[in-house]
């Protein structure tokens, strides 16, 4: 059995400590001294991570070159295909565009679309995940999913020999339980809505004595997406300002937090973006809850004050957590940050996926183009300003989403005749592209 020489937990709440992933599940997931199920990873000692950062010498580019501050043990039990070897790119398009509006900004994306397992912002969280149940020998493992977890968690947990059970809610894309069922994995297809997925998979856990992923806050994921700070401190000549994702549960900005605060200390020169969180219209609940606590200044208990919308109708259900129940984590963080949560009209998706596909040739999927579409609201609502450093989260490509795929063609002519082939003009359609994101 593995010893944590490199790491502990510390209980959030009331910072006992727990000497690593053993304790804490003899514990059965719940602190020792008071009960609560909120931990986080503290490393013993930070020293060589600033150098590693910045290493020439390191020729690992995956989420495993920050072994030492991951929380695993032994490096043999590493279950891994490339995940967080990815790219940190400048758009200059949305530069030049930002710049039509007078903000002059940079604009960086972060290409988790390139993640050679399922193509995700997910594959990192899963293949943590997997290497520490390989390390302490679990075979079985539950996980409630909006779409995207269950798939990067069953093709590492495929890899690492553990079965998989996945509940997804009803509306789920047809591309996500096939991603977790063609590996040979069990997928749940919940009559309900995702919370209705997470209450089943909990029961079912606990009937079968089986474990379930922690959600939203669970270290494991946010341990491996935490790298993501790491990642641009290595590639960017300057620290993101604002950071813009598409928000479902917000592990993301929690992940960023915590890496900006472990290593305040290092010299890293990194402060808290502004998180601007984008959601669907269609599934909204934290921006409506931020919209109305903005509206009235942020009055005491706002954090708690947020709706919960049953079986959510939206084109994007990767997104859809109807019940947020982080809200008052995510809220209290993104206000902290100087931040913002607002919505993005989803039936513009389309538009915004053809543009970027115009300028860069990159295929964004549906919840990357909410966060992208997030941008150019961000831009009309004065939310980014002159100098400031955009990091956008690409979360997802176009493979996740054949039917968004589908739903992109827009150049298509059905003919008969050679006469009546048009030809096509791509300044014309270009400039129509941008007429529409204009609109926004
Ligand atoms: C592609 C993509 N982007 C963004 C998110 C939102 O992630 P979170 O809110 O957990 O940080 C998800 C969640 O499923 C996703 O799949
Ligand atoms: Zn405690």
């Amino acid at each position: 059995m593995a010893t944590t020489s490199k790491y502990c937990f510390r209980c959030v709440s009331c910072g006992k400590t727990i000497d690593g992933f053993g304790q804490w599940l003899s514990c059965g997931r719940q602190c020792p001294k008071c009960g609560k199920d909120r931990i986080e990873t503290v490393y013993h000692d930070y020293s060589g991570l600033k150098s590693l950062i910045y290493s020439k010498e390191c020729r690992v580019n995956t989420i495993w070159r920050y072994f030492d501050w991951l929380p695993l043990e032994n490096q043999n039990s590493t279950v891994s295909c490339g995940e967080g070897d990815i790219s940190v790119e400048r758009w200059k398009f949305l530069e030049e565009y930002a710049a039509s509006l007078n903000i002059n900004c940079q604009v960086w994306v972060y290409r988790n679309d390139e993640n050679c397992a399922t193509g995700t912002f997910k594959d990192a969280g899963a293949s943590l995940a997997a290497s520490v149940l390989k390390e302490y020998n679990i075979e079985n493992y539950v996980v409630a999913s909006t779409g995207n977890v269950a798939n990067a968690f069953a093709f590492y947990m495929s890899k690492a020999g553990i079965s998989l059970y996945a509940f997804v809610p009803e509306n789920a894309l047809a591309m996500n339980s096939a991603g977790v069922s063609y590996y040979g994995q069990r997928v749940f297809r919940v009559l309900g809505d995702y919370a209705k997925a997470k209450k089943m998979a909990r029961e079912f856990a606990d009937k079968h004595g089986f474990l379930i992923t922690g959600g939203n806050t669970d270290p494991l994921r946010v341990e491996a997406k935490r790298t993501m700070v790491f990642d641009w401190l290595r590639n960017m000549p300057e620290f993101p300002t604002v950071y813009l994702q598409a928000l479902s549960g917000g592990t993301g900005p929690v992940a960023i937090e915590k890496a900006i605060r472990e290593t305040e200390d290092l010299g890293l020169l990194c402060k808290l973006p502004r998180f601007l969180m984008v959601q669907p219209d269609g599934c909204a609940p934290m921006a409506d809850a931020w919209a109305k606590a903005k509206a009235r200044s942020f009055p005491e208990g706002w954090q708690n004050d947020y709706p919960v919308y049953n079986n959510p109708d939206t084109k994007i259900p990767t997104l859809a957590t109807g019940n947020p129940a982080t809200y008052p984590v995510i809220g209290e963080l993104v206000n902290r940050s100087g931040g913002d949560i607002f919505s993005f009209d989803e039936s513009k998706c389309e538009d915004v996926a053809r543009a970027v596909a115009f300028e860069t040739l990159a295929g964004i999927g549906p919840a990357s183009s909410v966060a992208l579409g997030g941008f150019f609201v961000a831009l009309k609502n004065s939310l980014i300003k002159n100098g400031d450093v955009v990091m956008i989260n690409i979360g997802e490509g176009l493979n996740r989403a054949p039917e968004f795929l589908k739903s992109l063609t827009y150049t298509e002519q059905k003919v008969s005749r050679t006469d009546e082939c048009e030809l096509i003009d791509r300044k014309k359609l270009q400039r129509e592209l941008w007429n529409k994101i204009n609109l926004m």
